[in-house]
């Protein structure tokens, strides 16, 4: 691996499991120093145990869904490492049923943690990414691309997540601060290969959650993640986009 991020400082949500833990591997073996949050301490205590060089590693037992623990996140990362450089908001969950099954409180959670944290991370980070002319990564989702049944409010939620994406990066555009979203098709972690659709759920709409070629890796969008945080994509900003193994292309 090469050390392109070296010296370079890396907030990233989500970072107990799946592909927030793989974004986190990546950036660290490529030399930067990384803050991990999680709602999950166990978790991150598996994350940071591949990571030996300890002064690199800073690790955030929290609860992102807050505005103000959003805030403390920036500040902690700040304190400990002097500067943020990328913010990668990959924290999520997934919500399924069908809409009559949706209570008022599982949909605002479901906000709280896909969107509303990453508008307030985002709005944390803006004043030291522009000390920095860092850049901001979101996770949204083919749900933000396509409807998708039986999983509406994480659609709306991944939709969210696109729209602030290119609304921030005009934003922010003139402070040299890159804004992008990655959306994956299914990929092998807990969210997607536990996820529960109703017993009834018409096949048909299922399958087309599917690509023809099954799931990808958290590694393989990880991948993809730390590109687009690099200096290489100096010209990307304001994209959403898809690594869904064609699901979303006809
Ligand atoms: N797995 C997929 O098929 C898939 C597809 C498209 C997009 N995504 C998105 O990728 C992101 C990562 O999901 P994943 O598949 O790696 O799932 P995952 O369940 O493996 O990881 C999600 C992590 O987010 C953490 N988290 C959840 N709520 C939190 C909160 N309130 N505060 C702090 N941390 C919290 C969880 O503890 C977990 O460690 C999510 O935003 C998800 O919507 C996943």
């Amino acid at each position: 691996m090469t050390a392109r991020f070296e010296g370079k400082v890396v907030l990233i949500t989500g970072a107990g499991s799946g592909i927030g833990r793989a974004c986190a591997q990546r950036f660290y073996a490529e030399g930067a120093s990384v803050v991990l949050v999680d709602i999950n301490a166990k978790g991150l205590d598996d994350t940071a145990a591949q990571m030996p060089d300890s002064s690199r590693v800073y690790l955030m037992v929290s609860d992102i869904s807050l505005p103000e623990i959003c805030h403390a996140a920036v500040l902690e990362t700040v304190e400990t490492f002097g500067q943020l450089d990328i913010l990668c908001n990959i924290a999520g969950m997934l919500l399924t049923g069908r809409i009559e099954d949706i209570t008022p409180e599982a949909w605002q959670q479901i906000l709280q943690v896909n969107l509303t944290s990453v508008f307030f991370l985002c709005q944390a980070a803006v004043p030291e990414l522009t000390k920095t002319c860092g850049n901001i990564v979101n996770m949204a989702s083919t749900a933000a691309l396509t409807g998708q049944a039986y999983s509406s409010p994480y659609g709306v939620t991944k939709a969210g997540v696109a729209m602030l994406t290119k609304s921030l990066s005009m934003e922010l555009a003139e402070r040299s601060i890159r804004v992008n979203a990655v959306c994956p098709g299914a990929v092998n972690t807990p969210l997607a290969t536990a996820a529960n659709f109703p017993k009834d759920a018409t096949p048909r709409l299922i399958d087309k959650l599917m690509s023809f070629y099954g799931f990808a890796e958290p590694s393989e969008i990880a991948a993809l993640v730390v590109f687009i945080a690099s200096d290489e994509a100096r010209y990307m900003s304001g994209s959403v986009v898809p690594i869904d193994g064609a699901q979303t292309a006809g």
